[in-house]
């Protein structure tokens, strides 16, 4: 049995503030520090010396020497359905949905396949060090109700949405106002809240939903002001040029869901790679949040993200794997290509901010700071061991430094899940790498 208190000993690493604004100030870095944990929470933080002596004698004490422990990692944007139909071949977003995305999602009628993509995906997400995400299920009430049901069971914190679209969809995926609406409410009531898993309003993107569609996802946002919403906006021109045709009296791609009532802090906007100022200063005033998803956007050839202008207007950007679109679960891959995309723009990504994105930057996108996303007191304890030199590569690659910074960025660029050496989800191991 778990003792009451539990220690774990390594290299802290996590951050106090934003190195976009703050650079190295805002990095947290304890070498050989230690976490005590008590009833899944942090309660004490230190040099570990100190702390085996103000705790260890009645505690269960881990020791990671050599290790990185950073706070878990928090995937801002992923489709749960499109787990079993990742990398697939040659198409951009509009017909990559209709050819592999739609088809797929289809399957999800059955509620015993959701329990089976559910236990793939959250192992999948547990096996990178990911122990929050915010999740689109299908149109079917039952994938999301799968789904809560075994991350509830793994005692996860997600937070997740059945998908609204009543339209330019196939008919067997198609709800419509009133049963989206009603759909959704069944599940707020029976899941948002429960034990650590939240609901998320989830029209599609504005393509799949007519304005009376939107209307009842305002209708459920004002009923349920601590529910949150997802969506995706501007990530393909084609798609951006849709959207236009579709709405010709809004101002732009955003006011579509700005006019509709559906901007606020909670709300996250995958992708927004082709906004326009109005619309950047748009998601200022209403606190919404972006999911930036590189694998994605370079994957299903999207574009650019200006991810150094976002920060500029202090937009709350976190990371989103955005699979399958995106090509991979691990964040630590998220990062290597964010740190490409930004590249391709003449723009530097430091390891500090790419790490800041995955987790504190995560839980600040997903209004949960305090409770996740840093190695701080009175946080839930979810939290993930990096090894350094889980590969034979990285070990190499290492063996020649010393600074922080260097070791970090070539363990991001380089590493994935055979980096995850543990997992913990509320101070218990949830995921434990194979022995070398
Ligand atoms: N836009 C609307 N639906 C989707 C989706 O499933 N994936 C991506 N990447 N973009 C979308
Ligand atoms: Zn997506």
């Amino acid at each position: 049995m778990q003792s009451k208190t539990s220690i774990l000993c390594g290299d802290l690493l996590d951050f106090t503030g934003n190195p976009f604004h703050q650079g190295e100030e805002a990095v947290r870095f304890q070498p050989e520090g230690a976490l005590v944990i008590e009833q899944g929470k942090i309660i004490a933080r230190g040099p570990k010396a100190e702390i085996l002596a103000n705790y260890g004698a009645q505690a269960e004490v881990t020791e990671f020497t050599d290790k990185l422990i950073v706070p878990g990692f928090i995937d801002t944007h992923i489709h749960l359905p499109q787990t079993q139909m990742i990398a697939s071949y040659g198409e951009q977003l509009l017909t990559w949905l209709t050819e592999y995305a739609f088809p797929e999602e289809m399957k999800f009628a059955d509620r015993d396949h959701a329990v089976k993509v559910s236990e793939f995906f959250l192992n999948e997400l547990l096996k990178n060090g990911t122990t929050t995400a915010l999740v689109f299920g299908t149109v079917h009430p039952q994938s999301v109700d799968a789904f809560f049901q075994v991350a509830q069971a793994k005692g996860l914190r997600m937070i997740a949405g059945k998908v609204m679209m009543d339209r330019n969809c196939p008919e067997e995926l198609q709800d419509t106002p009133e049963q989206g609406y009603l759909e959704s409410k069944q599940l707020i009531e029976k899941w948002h809240g429960v034990d650590r898993l939240a609901y998320a309003v989830t029209p599609r993107f504005a393509p799949t939903s007519s304005p009376e569609q939107l209307q009842a996802c305002k209708q459920l946002l004002e009923e349920n002001p601590s529910v949150y919403m997802q969506t995706h906006t501007s990530e393909n021109l084609d798609e951006c040029e849709w959207v236009k045709s579709l709405f010709p009296d809004a101002e732009d791609y955003l006011a579509v869901y700005e006019n509709a009532g559906l901007l606020r802090k909670k709300s996250v906007l995958a992708h927004g790679i082709h906004m326009s100022q109005r619309e950047i200063d748009c998601c200022k005033e209403h606190d919404t949040a972006i999911a930036h998803c590189p694998t994605s956007n370079l994957f299903i050839g999207s574009g650019l993200f200006d991810l150094k202008r976002m920060q500029e207007n202090h937009i709350e950007v976190a990371m989103g794997t955005d699979v399958g679109g995106g090509s991979s679960f691990s964040l630590l891959q998220t990062f290597n290509e964010a740190y490409k995309v930004q590249q391709l723009q003449g723009k530097k990504l430091t390891a500090f901010e790419g790490l800041y994105l995955t987790t504190l930057g995560g839980a600040r996108a997903l209004d949960l700071e305090g409770v996740i996303g840093q190695l701080e007191i009175g946080c839930e304890a979810d939290c993930v061991v990096l090894d350094p030199k889980a590969t034979p590569l990285l070990d190499f690659r290492l063996q020649e430094v010393s600074e922080l910074h260097e070791k970090l960025f070539a363990l991001m660029m380089l590493g994935d899940d055979r980096c995850i050496e543990q997992t913990y989800s509320l101070g218990k191991v949830v995921y434990q790498r194979d022995v070398k």
